[in-house]
């Protein structure tokens, strides 16, 4: 049986937290090392750009990001880990795609009528603020997608809608042109932990409420002493369900760990001591990677390195079918 492709991009903006890790670094790098799929994984620096436009925060993020991917041990041997910016022919391919995208469909995209609907709301002109940018955001994806014939795309709910768009851009192409284009699924993992912040809402760095992961440990002692929790004494049992401090433990613990916390927190264990042991638990997790973590930003060169290595492995798919596709659209030399 051939391998099933597996392709994820991770936008580089923000600073990698414990929610990333979760809910979604973790499981990659673990579906990256079964033995039927083949993970292409690449940072998403050209999207980056849709929501940042300072240059030394996309910098700084794309390396936090790429450093903490190779620290947490993907194996980049198995693994194709490039950056979009190195594989020219993504961007070539999303002109092609625009060309043949309706408006009308991108009209539809969520990101973008989200913008259009503040605007509204705030009586600004509705395309106040709204880059070209962010509105062939879902073409670009598509051309992601599509140039390397992923069959597989795992992604949150909130990315279904760009998979959609990337399958009928697919099928308008392979009708009028040429059958090139392989149609992706989108894998939307529901038994993933969604980890709790700081507040007990889901942790985003647009709540504020992230525990960064590589926090030098102090910090990390500090940050998880701040997550919230309720006025019950030493002693008062607690409903483990309703806490934060739990659902991250549970998050890093083995079963029979969580389970054991569990019992604890309905024989009343002290908040302080709840605190204390998930920190133990998420820096021994973590320390190791820590370590390398550091290594590798202070090695800029090492990460280029792997990074080339992956563009070139990557590029060796992209430019033969770059190739088909600008033929099947009329790009060719003269004959
Ligand atoms: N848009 C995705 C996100 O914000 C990131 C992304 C870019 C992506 N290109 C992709 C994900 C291709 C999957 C496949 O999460």
């Amino acid at each position: 049986m051939s391998k099933q492709r597996v392709l994820t991009g991770i936008t580089t903006t923000g600073t990698p937290h414990l929610g990333n890790y979760v809910g979604a670094i973790r499981p990659a790098i673990a579906a990256s090392n079964a033995a039927d799929t083949e993970s292409f994984l690449f940072l998403a620096d050209y999207h980056a750009l849709i929501k940042c436009q300072d240059p030394a925060v996309v910098r700084q993020s794309s390396k936090e990001i790429a450093a903490t991917w190779l620290a947490l041990g993907l194996d980049t041997e198995r693994a194709v880990f490039y950056r979009q910016s190195d594989i020219p022919e993504i961007t070539e391919l999303t002109w092609i795609l625009c060309c043949n995208s309706p408006k009308g469909l991108m009209n539809r995209a969520h990101a973008y009528k989200a913008a259009v609907q503040a605007n509204e709301e705030a009586a600004e002109d509705p395309d106040f603020a709204v880059t070209m940018g962010l509105f062939n955001y879902p073409v670009l994806m598509a051309a992601d997608i599509l140039m390397f014939s992923a069959h597989k795309v795992p992604v949150g709910r909130d990315q279904i809608q760009h998979l959609e768009m990337a399958r009928d851009i697919a099928q308008r192409f392979n009708h009028n042109f040429e059958p090139l284009f392989t149609l992706p699924e989108a894998v939307v993992e529901d038994n993933v932990a969604v980890l709790q912040g700081l507040d007990g809402r889901k942790m985003s760095k647009s709540y504020n409420n992230t525990i960064p992961l590589f926090l030098p440990e102090k910090q990390l002692r500090k940050a998880i002493n701040k997550i919230k929790t309720n006025l019950l004494e030493p002693g008062e049992p607690k409903d483990p369900d309703d806490s934060t401090v739990f659902q991250i433990w549970s998050a890093f613990a083995a079963t029979e760990e969580t389970a054991r916390m569990r019992r604890e927190f309905e024989q009343g264990i002290a908040w302080g001591e709840a605190k204390k042991q998930l920190f133990e638990l998420v820096n021994d997790t973590l320390a190791a990677a820590r370590e390398r973590y550091l290594q590798l930003m202070d090695d800029p060169a090492h990460i280029e390195q792997v990074l080339k290595r992956g563009a070139e492995r990557a590029r060796a798919f992209s430019t033969p079918l770059l190739a088909q596709v600008r033929e099947a659209v009329g790009i060719a030399p003269m004959r």
